[in-house]
């Protein structure tokens, strides 16, 4: 559904290499922020942000370039922005719309994150880096505040009138997909106006919009806000009209509603996944087994895991940390985000183990952190972003091997990754921080006896038995990730 000629054709007139296409997207490593919560231009640590408030805090498209060091220092090869719109203005029952969820204008940006020279500033310091820009899009509505009643539909552009609009209804049943797609988000005191998505001539409007966005701002991805709002057949023009990558948020964790998404734009935010892989972990507790169950799942019901996008926080969802505090557990999770199938996403203040809870509590202003590049849960994520870049450097055939799981028992799961004689082998647990140190003789890695692993959290070796069995070291709960010694050379995983 990508036109590879379009983005040759692209590549071509801007005389940079534009990566776009799935196959690019696959191997690259994401990190997610709200660009007013990020980084401010400048560069304050202390610039007070209270979330309940939901006002601009300041952060900026500049604010973000400054901060490149600490993006790429954990391993990430790309960032996803929230939308670059201009939104509705001013103060409502909700407060301000400093998220980009609430926009007016299409063809203007967010004057609050700076200028169209900055975001493209941003852009072209990350392709220097050979990092990818995805920004996040919404096409399933605009914002306004006040009842859906109440709309002045003059104040759009486009979409100027009440023609383009679903007519107005609030979505009371999740159930009907009609409602979902036909009915309106938001309620009486922020409304969220439905477009007609079905009618040619939003979608002419989208489709030109979509594509010239992508150009004029040298995007190379895209994140598409409220998928399942829209019905299936408008994605397969827009995602191919926006010519790179996309990938859909489907709030659904019933891999039966969410996989088919995946039948219309390149992949889909994995909340399939999400859901037992947070239940895994916020205990000790948790279920191993209905995490194991759906690694499975997801794969024989999605088109293609390893082009879903794979993580554990976001800004709709409480924090990890606000579950538990316990910091091996959050490390485990860390790590099976970034070693499973699909292109890792960290939300960002997850790394500093930020604990805020739901929406607008969790979208804390990560200055305040200081970037501490120190912070535990900074070195777990580069270390698993290093491990996963390296592997997939020695061999191509690793991005597409589909992770599968190879053991569990009541508080460990152990998957594979990775074609024979360089697959990972990831050893989650949770048992917690305060778990004892003790050998798990791991079979089924798929490694010969005799073979010499590095356990690339702990820098420990270890040989596959006789048996092929492999001890794996276990201590306070931490995970562990083996690969082969003779194969590390020239990593940047520090073993
Ligand atoms: C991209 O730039 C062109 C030319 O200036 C303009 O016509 C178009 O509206 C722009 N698209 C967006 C989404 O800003
Ligand atoms: C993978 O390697 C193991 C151990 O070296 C070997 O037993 C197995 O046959 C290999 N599988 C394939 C598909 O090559
Ligand atoms: C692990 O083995 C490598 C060589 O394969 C060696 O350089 C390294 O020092 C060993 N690590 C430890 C902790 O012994």
């Amino acid at each position: 559904m990508v036109s590879f000629s379009r983005c040759v054709l692209l590549a071509g007139l801007l005389g940079s290499a534009i990566a776009a296409t799935p196959a690019q997207w696959r191997s690259q490593s994401i990190y997610f922020m709200l660009t007013d919560r990020f980084a401010r231009t400048d560069g304050s640590t202390t610039a007070p942000c209270d979330t309940s408030k939901r006002e601009y805090c300041g952060g900026t498209w500049k604010g973000i370039e400054d901060h490149l060091d600490y993006i790429q220092g954990m391993g990430f090869t790309a960032i996803w922005i929230t939308p670059v719109t201009h939104q509705l203005q001013g103060d409502t029952g909700y407060g301000t719309a400093y998220h980009g969820y609430w926009q007016q204008h299409i063809y203007e940006l967010n004057s609050n994150y700076g200028t169209a020279d900055d975001l493209k500033s941003l852009a072209s310091a990350l392709h220097k880096r050979g990092m990818y820009l995805m920004v996040d899009v919404v096409a399933n509505h605009m914002g306004y505040d006040g009842a859906g009643n109440t709309v002045d539909y003059s104040v759009f552009d486009a979409f100027n009138s009440q023609s383009y609009f679903h007519p107005y209804c609030l979505i009371t049943n999740y159930d009907d997909q009609t409602e979902v797609e036909e009915c309106w988000l938001g309620d009486t005191t922020v409304s969220l106006p439905d477009l007609d998505t079905e009618s040619s001539a939003v979608q002419n409007i989208w489709y030109n919009w979509v594509g010239s966005l992508v150009s004029n701002y040298s995007i190379d991805g895209l994140r598409i806000d409220t998928a399942k709002h829209v019905q299936k057949d408008f994605w397969t023009g827009y995602n191919s009209a926006a010519g790179v990558y996309c990938v859909g948020e489907v709030f659904d964790g019933d891999p039966s509603y969410t996989c088919p998404y995946q039948e219309v734009m390149d992949g889909v935010l994995n909340y399939p996944m999400y859901y037992p892989l947070l239940r895994a972990f916020d205990s000790t507790s948790g279920s191993i087994s209905d995490l194991y169950k759906m690694i499975n799942t997801v794969k024989s019901t999605c088109k293609d895991s390893t082009l879903l996008g794979t993580f554990l926080e976001n800004h709709d969802n409480p924090r990890f940390a606000s579950y538990t505090q316990d910091m091996s557990l959050a490390k485990n999770a860390a790590a099976f985000t970034v070693m499973a199938d699909g292109i890792p996403i960290i939300y960002a203040g997850q790394e500093q183990h930020y604990d805020g809870g739901a929406d607008p509590a969790n979208r804390e202003a990560v200055w305040l952190s200081g970037y501490n590049t120190d912070a535990e849960l900074y070195k777990l994520i580069a270390k698993a972003n290093a491990i996963r870049s390296h592997a997939i450097a020695k061999n191509s055939g690793y991005i597409t091997y589909k992770n599968y799981p190879i053991y569990q028992d009541t508080n460990t799961l152990a998957m594979r990754k990775g074609l024979n004689g360089s697959q990972t082998i990831t050893v989650l647990s949770n048992k917690g921080a305060s778990s004892n140190t003790y050998t798990l003789p791991l079979s089924g890695t798929g490694y010969a006896a005799g073979t010499k692993l590095t356990e690339v959290i702990t820098c420990a070796n270890v040989t596959v038995d006789a048996s092929g069995k492999v001890p794996v070291p276990m201590a306070g709960g931490e995970p562990r990730i083996l690969y082969p010694s003779s194969l590390l050379v020239g990593s940047v995983v520090g073993c």
